[in-house]
């Protein structure tokens, strides 16, 4: 018997283009991307990861961003992530009104992600949020490390909670929480999930799951059980930040909606069409796609 609290609807969050993608070594042509990003608008995906407004000598993959931003499919939210001013300034120069920041709950993820303190991260941030939001902006805060740090082990519920209050104190629209290193049991998610959503309840918030021990689709239920309603996940499972070892592919979108679906909750995804913009990427990937949805699908 399903629970009565959990949402009819799910928005998935597509960050295959921007998740996916940073952490493949050979460069992915640009061409290549951008019918990837046309596909997955075409399987209904209506929120989406494009690019990263971040250092090109950092994450090379990412230096196509202005053109990625410029060929964005109409009718979904296009969303660039951006670390720091400069990032957020070329972002302004671009058509893209959708900006995502990030910043680690643990100092030496941080450091290593974007060579700041989270605090010095929030201090340079804070006033910009003001400014993105003075010009409608729409502005999600990604917290990284917000279960477990590849380099600190267990990050504290209520850190990753302060964090998060002084970003929708900053302004900020959605929230999305995620577990870098895909560490978290469904019982950390439950309670980290219900407390955001009870604490900070005027606020939108995504989980963010990668898959690297297959819990994601267990802390997903259980995220469902506390209220969320929106989730990341990455077509085929693609996925990994360069700067948290032991972080492979998030979770599968194919698979995620597979197991709505099957809940009877609406995601408005049309998994064949899914299918099919995974076929257009999963050759200029180093990594085979063996997700479960996406396997079946190849056996007829
Ligand atoms: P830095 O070296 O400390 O930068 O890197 P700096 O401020 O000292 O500047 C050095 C040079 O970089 C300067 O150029 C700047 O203009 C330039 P130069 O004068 O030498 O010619 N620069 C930039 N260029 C382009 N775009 C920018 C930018 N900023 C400075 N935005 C920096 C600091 C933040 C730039 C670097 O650490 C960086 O790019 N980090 C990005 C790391 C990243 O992309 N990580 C993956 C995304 S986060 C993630 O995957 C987690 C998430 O999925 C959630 C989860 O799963 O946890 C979101
Ligand atoms: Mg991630």
């Amino acid at each position: 018997m399903l629970s009565l609290n959990f949402p009819k609807e799910v928005t998935i969050i597509e960050v295959g283009p921007r998740d996916g993608l940073q952490n493949e070594k050979q460069f992915v042509e640009t061409e290549i991307k951008k019918a990837y990003i046309q596909k997955l608008a075409a399987a209904g995906i209506k929120e989406m990861e494009l690019t990263s407004f971040v250092s090109p000598k950092w994450v090379p993959q990412m230096k196509d961003a202005g053109e990625i931003v410029r060929s964005a499919p109409e009718g979904v939210r296009g969303m660039v992530l951006a670390p720091n001013r400069k990032g957020i300034e070329r972002v302004l120069e671009t058509s893209c009104k959708s900006i995502a920041v990030f910043v680690g709950v643990s100092n030496t993820f941080n450091q290593k992600n974007i060579n700041k303190s989270p605090r010095e991260s929030l201090e340079e941030l804070k006033p910009a949020i003001a400014e993105l939001k003075a010009q409608n902006y729409f502005v999600r805060a990604c917290i990284s490390t917000a279960f477990y740090c590849p380099y600190e082990g267990k990050v504290q519920e209520e850190d990753t909670l302060a964090l998060c209050r002084e970003f929708v104190e900053a302004g900020v629209d959605e929230l999305s929480v995620a577990d870098t290193i895909g560490m978290a049991a469904p019982h950390e998610s439950y309670s980290l999930f219900s407390r955001l959503k009870d604490e900070l309840p005027d606020v939108l918030l995504a989980a963010h799951f990668h898959d690297t021990r297959k819990m994601a689709l267990a802390n997903i239920y259980a995220a469902l059980e506390a209220g969320v309603d929106r989730f990341d996940s990455s077509a085929g499972g693609l996925g990994g930040c360069p700067f948290a070892p032991g972080a492979t592919g998030n979770v599968a979108t194919e698979d995620v909606v597979y197991m709505l679906d099957r809940m009877g909750i609406e995601t408005s995804i049309n998994l064949d069409r899914l299918v099919d913009a995974i076929d257009t990427i999963a050759p200029a990937v180093s990594r085979e796609i063996s997700t479960g949805y996406y396997s079946l699908s190849k056996q007829g």
